[in-house]
């Protein structure tokens, strides 16, 4: 608890275009929740940094997202958002944290396994580390919960795991953690094929709708959106192309599956392509708008980063400080 309020923490990497995946999936739902909770959102740098960078993109991107937060709805003086590089404490624990988490653990880590068969020239350490960094930073603010997308279960499980064993071994240290998995949109799949999810590193552009997309390239996209020879408009695991599209739909207009198949029932899926492309074209333009304004707003976003830091560190800093002691490190002299 901080400030009588429950404590939520999520991230976003700014590699990439982002999708509409990473709306859905997490931003949407980091609106939704940050009245309720003292909430924490970062543009985890560190964490782009497990697969090489151009120095001058990573930090356009990094302030494009960080915007992009504020442009979704987020109030930057309630939420903390911020970069993980201003805050040294996520690298320190992390450090920690290593030394508390077994090879085997990381080994399992499917994302780990799918990056480094995409990256083989780049295998890195801190690649396969890269889950114990995101332990560190979900720790380090005593998180209650994670609003994520599905494929980030597999490592909110082993934060998990990690805390678990800290305070088994220490007492009570961290807050374990809940994943929220919004119901609609935390698995959005791939255009082009339904098998995978929509990514931001997928080669196919036509295969993502990104958030930055304009209103006709949406529509084109979803025009050729891959789906299946059945001519029936069924919410099932047979028919994954139009299971996602009706998973967009939902997410988008807040609709249940049963009423979207209610809505399609008789209607081909040239008319259900239409109707998915202009619900994310309604979602999106004002998003876009307000980050073309945003982002001519120099002064006012260097105020949110610079207060954010600290108030971030501030918090960052007093976990570290019980664990430094906990573990045994000698205490500062002032
Ligand atoms: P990242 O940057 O890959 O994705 C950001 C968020 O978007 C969600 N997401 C999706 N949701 C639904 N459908 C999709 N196709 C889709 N693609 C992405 C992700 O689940 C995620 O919630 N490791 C994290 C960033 C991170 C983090 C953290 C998250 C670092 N530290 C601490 C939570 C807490 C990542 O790379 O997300």
């Amino acid at each position: 608890m901080l400030d009588g309020k429950k404590v939520l923490f999520s991230g976003m990497q700014a590699t990439g275009n982002l999708t509409l995946g990473n709306y859905l999936g997490a931003l949407k739902n980091w609106v939704s929740l940050a009245d309720e909770y003292m909430c924490f959102y970062s543009v985890v740098d560190e964490h782009s940094i497990t697969v090489r960078q151009d120095p001058a993109v990573l930090r356009k991107r990094s302030r494009a997202l960080l915007t992009l937060y504020i442009a979704a709805g987020i109030d930057p003086e309630k939420a903390c958002i911020y970069y993980q590089s201003h805050v040294s404490a996520h690298a320190e624990l992390a450090w920690i944290l290593n030394c508390f988490t077994y090879m085997g653990e990381m080994n399992r880590m499917t994302q780990f396994k799918d990056k480094s068969a995409k990256h083989a020239d780049n295998i890195n350490v801190g690649l396969f580390a890269y889950p114990v960094l995101m332990a560190a930073d979900i720790l380090l603010y005593q998180a209650d919960l994670v609003p994520v997308g599905k494929d980030q279960t597999q490592h909110l499980e082993i934060t998990r795991d990690i805390a678990n064993r800290f305070n088994n071994i220490y007492g009570n240290v961290f807050t374990i953690p809940e994943p929220y998995i919004g119901k609609a949109g935390a698995n959005i799949r791939s255009l082009q094929n339904p098998a995978k999810k929509m990514s931001k590193s997928d080669e196919n552009p036509n295969a993502s709708i990104y958030l930055m997309d304009d209103p006709d390239t949406i529509r084109r996209k979803f025009r050729r959106a891959v789906t299946d020879s059945e001519a029936t408009i069924c919410y099932r695991p047979e028919q994954p192309g139009i299971m996602n599209l009706i998973d967009i739909y939902c997410a988008c207009t807040n609709k249940t599956p049963d009423e979207a198949v209610a809505e399609f029932s008789g209607l081909g899926y040239g008319q259900l392509k239409e109707a998915v492309g202009e619900s994310v074209v309604e979602l999106l333009a004002p998003l876009q708008q307000r980050c073309a304004e945003l982002s001519k707003e120099k002064s006012y976003i260097d105020g949110i980063i610079k207060n954010n830091a600290e108030k971030a560190g501030y918090y960052a800093n007093k976990t570290l400080r019980k664990v430094h002691k906990k573990i045994g490190f000698p205490e500062r002299i002032r």
